[in-house]
């Protein structure tokens, strides 16, 4: 519970003279433009990005539960590289409707895992595909690589929005063994949950980050979810994972 607040606190009041490193994917680098074709930005009304989110279906979106912001307030961006800069690969769809996940809890951030059903369909072309997802229950070893990619934003004193190109870094997956330890997330991680990040910390997703595609064997194996700062070495990464919630995915995009 304790930890939870913290990380609360850590996503909105990030220290000052940090802030503008640390609201973005940490220690990573610019993905090339459109090469992650099924990564979208969730906006605002006010076209300010706050998650991330996959492409899953031309008429869905996979994203964190916790990017619940209702559905008239949000807009959905797929084809994007310098969110809030029009390239004209874009493509816009406004939400017909969200499904949270039924055991989604905010206190605790389990299930942390929303499907947003499109107005409209995206149209898949050489900057908007669909996003592989694992099987059902599959899982990634601890120590493999991956990559977790996203905008994540900033917001400059006095109004204005940064324009961010898409970033990425390459994380190593943490047992959940290691990181429920007393030393670290102390119990606080589920099965829904996995964790990634390197022992001496420094690579990582952050604030705005959330919702956005952790890859491993080419595959959205988890969403940025939650954390402890960003970067920490104590505390890596948690993000929910996504093949223990193939079955649910599946069966509300087709029905039971
Ligand atoms: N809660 C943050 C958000 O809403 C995501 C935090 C992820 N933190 C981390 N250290 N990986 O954007």
């Amino acid at each position: 519970m304790q930890l939870w607040l913290l990380a609360i606190a850590s996503c909105l009041f990030l220290r000052a003279g940090r802030a503008l490193m640390q609201s973005r994917i940490i220690g990573g680098h610019v993905a090339a433009p459109n090469s992650i074709k099924y990564m979208v930005s969730l906006q605002r009304s006010s076209r300010q990005h706050f998650c991330g989110g996959s492409l899953v279906h031309r008429y869905w979106v996979l994203t964190a539960a916790h990017c619940n912001i209702g559905a008239d307030q949000m807009m959905i961006v797929a084809g994007d590289y310098k969110v809030n800069i029009f390239e004209g690969t874009e493509q816009y769809a406004k939400p017909h409707k969200l499904v949270v996940h039924p055991s989604y809890n905010s206190s605790t951030n389990n299930a942390d895992i929303m499907l947003i059903k499109l107005r409209a369909p995206m149209v898949l072309n050489k900057f908007v595909s669909l996003a592989p997802l694992p099987r059902q229950g599959t899982g990634v070893v601890e120590g493999h690589l991956c990559q977790v990619s996203g905008w994540g934003h900033v917001r400059v004193s006095g109004g204005g929005q940064v324009p961010v190109k898409l970033r990425t870094v390459t994380v190593p997956i943490v047992s959940a063994a290691r990181c429920n330890g007393s030393d670290s997330f102390n119990g606080n991680i589920t099965a829904n949950m996995i964790c990634a990040g390197y022992p001496s910390g420094g690579k990582d997703a952050c604030k705005g980050d959330s919702g956005g595609p952790l890859v491993c064997r080419g595959r959205v194996y988890g969403m940025v979810s939650w954390g402890n700062g960003c970067g920490d070495a104590q505390f890596p990464g948690v993000y929910t994972a996504v093949s223990r919630f193939r079955r649910w995915i599946d069966q509300t995009i087709y029905g039971p």
